[in-house]
């Protein structure tokens, strides 16, 4: 979604802002924009609809200056264009505005300021931000601001320049992500590390609520109404180099191929063989609540959704305590019953999905415990949550999640592991799964050599229209994350069903023309997905199979190797994350920015 980068200092700004905007890129957009304040104090802006190539394009070849705010648009209110772009500026061009969220009674301040003369120039709900803080007759910039946004109701990460401040920036978060960049003599700010992090390591997080003032050589923070703030910089885990494509023609690619190191990481330090369990510190849940836990419900959207449902069954099948995964866009709209005895789990790569952070906000209102299982340290769904688990998966870039999902599963496996262990998994059981995990990194390797083989059965398949996924009990969340991962970024229709569920409807639409890809495990239910691969071969479907063994009803079969029954969904998918990238890639498609989609959606 939008992207904000802002910078004060001693640099000539325009080059770093375009910079930031780069590594911006990633989460999707439509447009882009600058806005500097000039050498005698005036605001400058440049905006173009379409890359921050052309954005960089119209910048003229004098542009200096010092401070700068910085956006890259994602349409809501508005056609992507020049005029819709951010920053957005009131009549005068004394303040500019560059907003990631949405302000929910745009049209309502619309209507008022327009009744009162005010002329707009987009369609944009940010434009009103502009004018309201224009007409402040505070003292202070920090005061105009939030004297603006006590008028505003809705989400909002925002950095603002005032023609009558040159020497500040202004910036304040509720529901959208805001860090500052704290350098030597020069401040940043963006909503996303990865804009940062190329410059300074250090960095404060704002909470919602919060404002920040940035000033060459300090920052401070304060909440919108006023008081102080303690803001103590911390280390940002990752080097700049992460966040690059490492010799990788896509991130997608380089992601894919990161996964056995990123398992690596997440199972580093937390396995503890004397008791064959894991310690997860950061879960804030003693033996004896954890044993009271009656049910876990876990709530994520999209890939995030898909890994909760395998660790719902993980945590079924090593723990025994009854779990399910709902996606957390639908729970926080159906008025959930919430349950005392019940754990809540909150999935998320980016910590920052609105659906998810607002089911969070609502379970913790009505009391419920929340636990998060994030990727991104000090994400908003971290920081909301009773305590959790990170899944140092590293920065993922492609809009598309592969290392993520996988390394999400394995912390699911860890987490169901200490609960069992707690509960009634035996010490066999818990060492049995200790080893299957400790296998997990080299099979993964040996999954990925395959490759070669997989990109030609990618072209093969390439010239589907449609595709159907199959698995059954731990396959079907498999088959689901699999069918997603080739619809979003081949942009071929793509449906999941359980294949104990064919008979009831979609053998219907098997034809050879329809080909069927089937997770096919080598577990207690091999001879059931059997009679599926039958039923589908009687009816002249071509079936890609992916097991671990040769299936001789399938067309073509791709070999993972046999982890512990409970653990396989976890290398299963592994292959389909290529076949999904080699379809995509024979198709020509944009894969690391799939039309249409954003990296973590933080509006509705
Ligand atoms: C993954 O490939 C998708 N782009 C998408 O489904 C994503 O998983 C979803 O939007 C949730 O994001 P999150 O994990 O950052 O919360």
């Amino acid at each position: 979604m939008c992207g904000i980068v802002g910078y004060i200092g001693r640099r000539d700004v325009a080059p770093l802002l375009l910079e930031g905007l780069q590594r911006l890129e990633y989460r999707g957009y439509d447009s882009a924009g600058i806005a500097i304040t000039g050498r005698s104090g005036e605001l400058r802006t440049v905006k173009a609809k379409g890359r921050v190539r052309d954005l960089e394009a119209r910048v003229p070849k004098r542009f200096a200056g010092t401070t700068g705010i910085a956006h890259t648009r994602w349409a809501t209110h508005g056609a992507p264009s020049d005029a819709n772009a951010h920053p957005h500026l009131d009549a005068d061009s004394a303040v500019a505005v560059v907003h990631n969220g949405i302000i929910d009674n745009a049209s309502e301040l619309r209507a008022r300021l327009s009744a009162e003369g005010t002329a707009f120039t987009s369609e944009t709900d940010t434009e009103v931000l502009a004018h309201l803080i224009a007409r402040s007759q505070a003292d202070t910039l920090e005061q105009r601001v939030s004297e603006a946004l006590r008028s505003v109701e809705g989400t909002y990460g925002l950095a603002v320049l005032h023609r009558d401040f040159p020497d500040r920036i202004v910036v304040a978060r509720n529901g959208s992500p805001v860090v500052l960049g704290i350098g030597e003599k020069e401040m940043f700010v963006a909503s996303d590390v990865a804009a940062l992090v190329a410059h300074t390591r250090q960095v404060v997080t704002l909470a919602d609520g919060e404002m920040a003032t940035l000033k060459a050589d300090d920052f401070r923070t304060y909440t919108t109404e006023g008081s102080r703030t303690t803001a103590t910089p911390t280390t940002v885990e990752w080097e700049a180099e992460s966040y690059d494509m490492g010799g990788h023609d896509t991130y997608m690619h380089k992601e894919i191929a990161e996964q056995a190191e990123a398992v690596d990481r997440v199972l580093r330090g937390r396995i503890d063989d004397k008791f064959a369990t894991v310690h997860l510190g950061g879960l804030n849940l003693d033996p004896r609540e954890a044993r009271g836990v009656r049910r876990i419900k876990i709530l994520g959207c999209g890939t995030s959704y898909h890994a909760g449902q395998i660790g719902a069954q993980l945590i079924e099948e090593l723990a025994r305590i009854p779990a399910d995964a709902e996606p957390a866009s639908e729970f926080r709209y159906r008025n959930p019953v919430v349950d005392p005895d019940t754990l809540y789990v909150a999935v998320s790569q980016s910590g920052e999905t609105y659906d998810v952070l607002a089911a969070v906000q609502e379970l913790k209102r009505k009391g419920a415990r929340v636990l998060g299982v994030v990727n991104v340290v000090g994400s908003a769904i971290a920081r909301e949550a009773d305590g959790g688990t990170y899944v140092h998966a590293g920065p993922e870039v492609c809009v598309v999640s592969t290392k993520c999902f996988t390394n999400t599963v394995v912390a699911f496996a860890l987490l169901a592991l200490h609960l069992g262990r707690i509960r009634d998994l035996s010490v066999a059981d818990g060492r049995r799964i200790i080893e299957g995990l400790r296998r997990l990194p080299g099979q993964i390797d040996e999954i990925l050599k395959a490759e070669p083989e997989i990109k030609r059965l990618a072209l093969h398949f390439a010239d589907a229209k449609s595709m159907l996924f199959i698995g059954r009990v731990r396959g079907y969340p498999v088959a689901r994350e699999a069918s997603l991962k080739l619809k979003e970024v081949s942009y071929i229709h793509a449906e999941a069903y359980p294949a104990s569920e064919l008979k009831h409807g979609p053998l219907a639409l098997v034809e050879p023309a329809m080909p069927t890809v089937a997770i096919v495990p080598d577990d207690d239910l091999l001879e059931k997905n059997r009679a599926a691969l039958e039923e589908i071969k009687a009816r002249s479907g071509r079936i890609l199979a992916v097991a671990h063994q040769e299936q001789e009803k399938a067309d073509h079969t791709i070999i993972v190797p046999k982890n512990e029954d409970e653990l396989d969904p976890i290398l299963m998918g592994i292959p389909l994350q290529l076949f999904a990238y080699h379809t995509a890639l024979a198709l020509g498609r944009d894969i690391d920015k799939p039309r249409n989609l954003a990296k973590s959606v933080t509006v509705e």
